[in-house]
């Protein structure tokens, strides 16, 4: 499974980037929004890091997401327009898919949602497990159900699984066979963690020491 860091902060991008860890990154239009900063500046910096950027496109109408996400295209080959799950996204997705651009689907919420977007061409679709969560449905329950589907239909569109909240929401992508996972900063902080290792660590570091002359 890919891991994806969901952020647009270029810092922490650098920091897990240097674990050797890391596939990609997937920012939105709150996360730039919160980090400040010029978005296309943003976006390059991250394509020179990483071989997988989404930009989302902000307009709502097909031939405005279009001409968006031609241009965020335009900006390096790393990047992958990321399009909204609605109608107008869907004609936009078709689109970039016969001009050969990478999309990724968002805001997936159901499996229908989650056919439509791969019938369309998406290179990637996000189904948003948290969100699901806060309002009291099972959004791991949404990617066994989409990973079932794909073992049927054979769809090259990879299943990004997306809005994780903890660690063992990787560990449930994992083992559902999801092909890629995006973890916000602190989340991707907490997986490399163990106390075990690191009483462990403590004990052969002590025990060395005890020893050395
Ligand atoms: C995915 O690409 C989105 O940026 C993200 O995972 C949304 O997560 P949130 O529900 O924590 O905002």
């Amino acid at each position: 499974m890919k891991l994806f860091l969901d952020s647009a902060n270029i810092t922490y991008v650098e920091e897990i980037a240097a674990w050797g860890v890391l596939d990609g990154v997937t920012t939105n239009p709150s996360l730039v929004a919160k980090e400040g900063g010029d978005f296309r500046q943003t976006v390059l910096a991250m394509c020179q890091i990483v071989p997988c950027v989404s930009a989302q496109v902000t307009a709502t109408e097909s031939a405005e997401m279009i001409a968006q996400g031609t241009e965020y295209s335009s900006w390096h080959k790393h990047i992958v327009v990321k399009v909204p799950m609605t109608t107008e996204g869907l004609k936009a997705i078709h689109h970039f898919s016969g001009k050969g651009i990478k999309t990724n689907t968002t805001l997936v919420f159901s499996v229908p949602q989650a056919i439509l977007a791969a019938k369309a061409g998406a290179t990637m679709i996000s189904p948003f497990i948290g969100r699901l969560d806060d309002i009291g449905e099972d959004g791991m329950r949404l990617i066994a159900d989409i990973m079932e589907v794909w073992r049927h239909e054979r769809f090259s569109t990879e299943v990004l699984v997306a809005s994780t909240r903890h660690p063992r929401h990787i560990v449930d992508a994992a083992k559902l066979g999801a092909h890629i996972c995006t973890v916000p900063y602190e989340v991707f902080k907490k997986l490399p963690m163990h106390p075990l290792t690191d009483s462990g660590l403590q004990k052969f570091l002590s025990d060395w020491q005890k020893v050395q002359k």
